[in-house]
C-alpha cells in the first residue's frame, strides 16, 4: 500500500477534502469516495461515460488520476441541474427522446455541455464531430442531434 496524497477540491459547488492512494483514478473518486455515481464506468472500453468537467472542460475521468485534479474544479451530472430543474439541454434529450441508457446518458450531456459553452449554435457536422468521443449503440445519434439544436434554440 502506498502513502496517501492529501487532495482538496471542488465538486458540484462543494468543497471536499480527502486522502486519498496516489493511483486513484479520478472517476473512482467520484463514485466510490463521494457517491456521485451519476458518472459511470464502461469497465475498460473507451465510450466517455465517465466524462465530466474539470475547470470546465470535458475530459474523461477514467483518464485521469485523482491526484491530478488537485485545486481543481469539477461538474459531475448531479451537479448540472438549474435550481433543481433540468436545464435547457436536460429538457431537450428529454422531449427529443434522446435518452438513451443510464450509462451512455450522462457522458453525452457533460460532452455536449462543453460543447455549447464553446459553440452555442453548432451545426449538425460540429456535433456529429463532437460526439466522435462518445459511444453509445443504443438508439444512435440523430436524437442527440436534435436535442442539442432544440437546447441551443432555447438558450438564444
Ligand atoms: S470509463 Fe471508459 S472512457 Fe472512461
Amino acid at each position: 500500500m502506498s502513502e496517501l496524497v492529501k487532495i482538496n477540491l471542488k465538486v458540484n459547488g462543494k468543497n471536499y477534502s480527502a486522502e486519498i492512494e496516489p493511483r486513484l483514478l479520478l472517476l473512482d473518486f467520484l463514485r466510490e469516495n463521494l457517491a456521485l455515481t451519476g458518472t459511470k464506468s464502461d469497465g475498460g472500453s473507451t465510450s466517455g461515460t465517465c466524462t465530466i468537467l474539470l475547470n470546465g472542460v470535458s475530459v474523461k475521468s477514467s483518464y485521469i488520476l485523482a491526484v491530478q485534479a488537485d485545486g481543481s474544479e469539477i461538474v459531475t451530472i448531479e451537479g448540472i441541474a438549474e435550481n433543481n430543474e433540468l436545464n435547457h439541454l436536460q429538457q431537450a434529450f428529454w422531449e427529443m427522446f434522446a435518452v438513451q441508457n443510464g450509462y451512455s446518458t450522462p457522458g453525452l450531456i457533460m460532452s455536449l455541455t462543453d460543447l455549447l459553452q464553446r459553440n452555442s449554435h453548432p451545426s449538425e457536422i460540429e456535433i456529429r464531430y463532437w460526439l466522435d468521443g462518445i459511444l453509445s449503440r443504443d438508439t444512435g445519434y440523430q436524437n442527440v442531434i436534435a436535442a442539442v439544436q432544440l437546447a441551443a434554440e432555447k438558450m438564444k
